[in-house]
């Protein structure tokens, strides 16, 4: 998988994307995460990216010949699944949309700053607005590493048995029972009896009800769809 990532600070996806799994990812070539830097596109001097909004109003709106110029270069050298902008105005990103993500070839990532892009880019080239939660971030980087790594984990390859995706919080609807390891008496604290049975029936059964028990306490929406 390709993700092209359009944005006005490419070193704050370093880190997030520079380490453990997304390292791994991108060092097998499963993964290829490719940042641009906004401002190396923009036709107007000095590096500029962003005006004020026609109508009046607190906050800068970024431009929308940039963004169309970098985007079109990009199209013109690949056919994207997917152009999706990083808005808190999105749709909430979730664990199916992170499935269905995976599985594509090239996605494109826009992160917004300011007080969000042109609305006419939104409208003739993005396919997919996503939000990763009711809250407002200084831009759409972190959400987009967040994005990136919860689709990167899932790409066949990347995670071993170990770390395998498959029983993850989520992945089944539920959210994941309680874990232990060593060791099985700490400060008096036992591990439940079932884990050290050697039983895996009994195991696997005894991690359902907790999955559902903790779903039903936490989070019993899930339990609604
Ligand atoms: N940009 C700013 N806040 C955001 C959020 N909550 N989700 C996605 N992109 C954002």
């Amino acid at each position: 998988m390709r993700i092209d990532i359009i944005t006005v600070l490419p070193e704050l996806l370093d880190s997030p994307l520079g380490h453990s799994i997304m390292k791994r990812a991108q060092s097998k070539g499963l993964l290829e995460v490719h940042r641009h830097n906004l401002r190396d596109y923009t036709p107007y001097k000095q590096g500029q990216v962003d005006d004020y909004q026609f109508g009046g109003g607190a906050g800068m709106v970024m431009m929308p010949e940039p963004l169309a110029l970098l985007i079109e270069k990009l199209q013109a050298e690949r056919t994207y699944d997917e152009v999706i902008y990083m808005t808190p105005d999105g749709k909430n990103f979730d664990q199916k949309t992170a499935n269905r993500l995976s599985l594509k070839g090239n996605l494109m990532i826009i992160c917004g700053h300011y007080k969000g892009i042109d609305e006419r880019i939104r409208q003739h080239f993005v396919t997919m607005e996503i939000s990763i939660g009711d809250y407002v971030l200084s831009g759409g980087e972190l959400a987009a590493a967040v994005v990136v790594d919860a689709i990167g984990r899932l790409i066949p390859g990347v995670l071993n048995d170990e770390t395998s995706a498959l029983f993850d919080s989520h992945q089944d609807g539920l959210l994941a029972p309680p874990v232990y390891t060593r060791p099985a008496d700490f400060r008096g604290w036992k591990v439940p009896d079932v884990l050290l049975s050697g039983d895996p029936k009994k195991v696997d059964e005894w991690r359902h009800e907790q999955a559902l028990k903790r779903t039903e306490e936490r989070r019993p929406d899930l339990l609604e769809d």
